[in-house]
């Protein structure tokens, strides 16, 4: 593989059996995205799951159920060869792991796509919204994505998109493309 980074300026191509991982801190823009680019049912989220087991997404009881009946969803639609969105943070490695795993098991490539916008955004979003995450937490979230690049580098990617400006996202065009394009399971971390 050649270079997997690119910015996200050109069309974003995703095989119809891909593993997307949706990467940014709250209020970034993920689940827009999500519902703007992706068939409502190829996104999955330990937030819905919540919702499913308890009436409310943000009942963090319920956080490991939720979480495994999401790697289970993420592992089954991968193995059916479908489309599959996580629509989740995913910023740190650990809550990556598993769904990289379950691509590379299935043989299917695993793209990220990151929404690497300034904090500020976030946090002026973050604050009108019905369920407001503690700014303390935006931040430290924003902060982190400054390693982002080379930590997903090694995680095995057939293609990285990193978004910088609310003006990439606008303007961002998806391109769904069939499985049969798909060139190479993602790869064991290094
Ligand atoms: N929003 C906006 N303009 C955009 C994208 C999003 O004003 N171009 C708003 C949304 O309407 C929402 C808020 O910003 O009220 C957060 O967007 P959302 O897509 O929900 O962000 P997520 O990254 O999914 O946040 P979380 O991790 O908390 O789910
Ligand atoms: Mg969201």
């Amino acid at each position: 593989m050649a270079d997997p980074v690119l910015t996200a300026r050109r069309a974003i191509s995703v095989p119809a059996d891909a593993l997307v991982l949706l990467v940014g801190a709250a209020g970034s823009g993920k689940s827009t995205f999500a519902r703007r680019h992706f068939p409502d049912e190829a996104s999955v989220s330990s937030d819905r799951f919540r919702g499913l087991l308890t009436g409310n997404e943000a009942d963090q009881r319920v956080s490991q159920a939720a979480f495994e009946l999401l790697h289970q969803a993420i592992g089954s639609r991968l193995e059916a060869g479908l489309l599959t969105v996580v629509d989740a943070t995913n910023l740190d490695l650990l809550s990556r792991a598993t769904p990289l795993d379950r691509a590379r098991r299935s043989r299917r490539p695993a793209l990220a796509i990151v929404f690497a916008l300034p904090a500020e955004v976030c946090l002026r979003r973050n604050r009108t919204r019905p369920r407001v995450v503690r700014p303390a937490v935006v931040r430290r979230q924003s902060a982190s994505l400054r390693h982002i690049r080379t930590d997903l580098e090694g995680e095995g990617y057939a293609a990285i998109h990193i978004f910088g400006s609310e003006s990439d996202i606008q303007s961002a065009v998806v391109l769904l493309t069939p499985a049969s394009e798909l060139s190479e399971p993602a790869r064991p971390p290094a």
